[in-house]
């Protein structure tokens, strides 16, 4: 089951987005959460911090798994997301680091490191929440456009648009990675419930190709389709391709 929500603002996503964290946490003190990086979960994970900070929101007995990691960058590089998932949320918030998951990308056996991760996801129990951005090309964690869908975590040649709608976030293009580790699509589905974020006009063809009625790994993102709880927080710009019947009502 489908569900488009379009909100006024980011901020607005953000807050929706914690407050359906918030609501698990408060009765589930051990609940797997399964974030992303990328721009679309930043202020979600700033207003996750408040809450901690502010309201005593407890991470204490929370795990995390990741979606993914660039190959061959350590998790001093700034541009790893290691990096950006300790910058952004866990150096902020009471969660012991051990109790945080990413694949390591420092690896110099990406293929043992994706089968250490999917052992991993394995062994905790779902994801409460699970939390995705959404590529242009549709993709989902790094699951990128092709041929059958991964279930297993594995590695991924990114493709060129993924290359380069990355390249904003280093000083060099020439220096971002081209490959990655990432869950596959069936850990994704593992989660009990996803939250969907998409903002701005360069995400709105990618959310019309979820609403439609089809199934296909060419677009990574419609294998949601299949699950039975996922909420798309979106802005209007990102909804604007959107059939307006799609918006509000379960699909
Ligand atoms: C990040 C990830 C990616 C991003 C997607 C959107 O962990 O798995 O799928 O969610 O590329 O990125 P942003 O939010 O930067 O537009």
């Amino acid at each position: 089951m489908l569900q488009f929500i379009v909100m006024e603002d980011a901020a607005s996503i953000a807050r929706a987005t914690a407050d359906r964290v918030e609501a698990k946490l408060r009765d589930q003190k051990e609940a797997v959460l399964g974030l992303a990086t990328g721009s679309s979960p930043i202020l979600f994970y700033e207003e996750l911090v408040r809450r901690h900070r502010e309201e005593g929101l407890d991470f204490s007995k929370v795990h995390t798994l990741n979606l993914d990691e660039y190959v061959g960058l350590c998790k001093e590089h700034p541009q790893s997301y290691r990096f950006f998932m300790n910058h952004h949320l866990f150096s902020k918030i009471n969660i012991p680091m051990e109790q945080t998951h990413i694949p390591e990308g420092s690896t110099l056996d990406p293929q043992a490191e994706a089968a250490r991760y999917e052992a991993l996801i394995r062994s905790l129990p779902p994801a409460a929440v699970q939390i995705l951005g959404i590529g242009t090309n549709g993709h989902i964690g790094f699951n990128e456009p092709a041929p059958v869908f991964s279930l297993a975590a594995h590695e991924v040649a990114l493709k060129s648009a993924t290359v380069e709608a990355n390249a904003r976030f280093f000083e060099d293009p020439a220096q971002v990675p081209h490959s990655a580790i990432t869950m596959g699509v069936g850990g994704i589905l593992r989660a009990e419930q996803i939250i969907l974020l998409a903002m701005g006009p360069a995400k709105a063809w990618a959310l019309a190709q979820l609403a439609g009625a089809f199934v296909d790994p060419k677009i990574p993102a419609t294998i949601l389709r299949v699950h039975p709880h996922v909420t798309i927080f979106c802005d209007e710009a990102a909804a604007a391709k959107l059939p307006k019947e799609c918006i509000g009502r379960p699909l």
